[in-house]
């Protein structure tokens, strides 16, 4: 059985990936494609805990925020992705390691290093896309959504420093796609991305 292919979603808060995820993950079970979706923090142990730190507003040390993240991508990349990927499945995962370089790395840890640790420990994605916007028009699409805040994640300079990061990752399995068009037309340019590198026909 050929291993799967891992596509993860990446961007700012508010830059319309989890939407794109969706869509993707519909059109390929349509396909009759084995398909998972999933996302980090995840729903397990970890990932709630993170979710409450954020909804609170609980400051932990960046130190301590990666080594939450950290936990729940073992926890994540042991349950979920390797057993798909083994038995030849599309996993998309709204988030990965790369938002461990970009956000604990805007909270001043050094990003190179927390990225070497991801390289050396978790599998690379086959693809990953990073969805392009402004900090404002970000944190003007979470406003727009409502809900209950993050404000641990959530202040513009924070996105700036965030998007500085995500700018300088440099790998031959990322692409960026600029999210401020309409969701169907950045749809297209994200089966464009999957259908380039021949992971699937048309
Ligand atoms: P997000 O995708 O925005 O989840 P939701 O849509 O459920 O709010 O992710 C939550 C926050 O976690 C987001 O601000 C980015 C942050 N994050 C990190 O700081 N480091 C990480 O490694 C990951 C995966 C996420």
């Amino acid at each position: 059985m050929a291993r799967g292919s891992l596509i993860v979603f990446e961007g700012l808060d508010g830059c319309g990936k989890s939407t794109q995820l969706d869509l993707l993950y519909e059109w390929l079970c349509e396909r009759g494609v084995d398909c998972v979706k999933t996302r980090e923090p995840t729903d397990g142990e970890w990932g709630r805990r993170i979710r409450e730190m954020a909804r609170s507003g609980e400051r932990v040390t960046p130190e301590e925020e990666l080594a939450w993240f950290v936990e729940d991508r073992r926890e994540h990349v042991r349950e979920v992705i390797e057993p798909a990927l083994a038995r030849g499945a599309f996993v998309l995962s709204d988030r990965y390691w790369l938002s461990s370089v970009a956000y604990q790395g805007a909270r001043g840890l050094d990003a190179a290093a927390i990225q070497r640790a991801s390289e050396a420990e978790f599998p690379d994605p086959d693809l990953a896309i990073i969805f392009e916007v402004s900090p404002e028009e970000g944190i003007a699409r979470v406003n727009a959504r409502g809900g209950v805040g993050e404000p641990v994640f959530e202040e513009v300079e924070f996105q700036r420093r965030v998007k500085k990061v995500f700018g300088q990752m440099d790998r031959p399995w990322i692409v960026r796609v600029d999210a401020r068009g309409g969701v169907s037309e950045i749809h297209q340019a994200v089966l464009a991305c999957v259908r380039e590198r021949g992971m699937v026909g048309d």
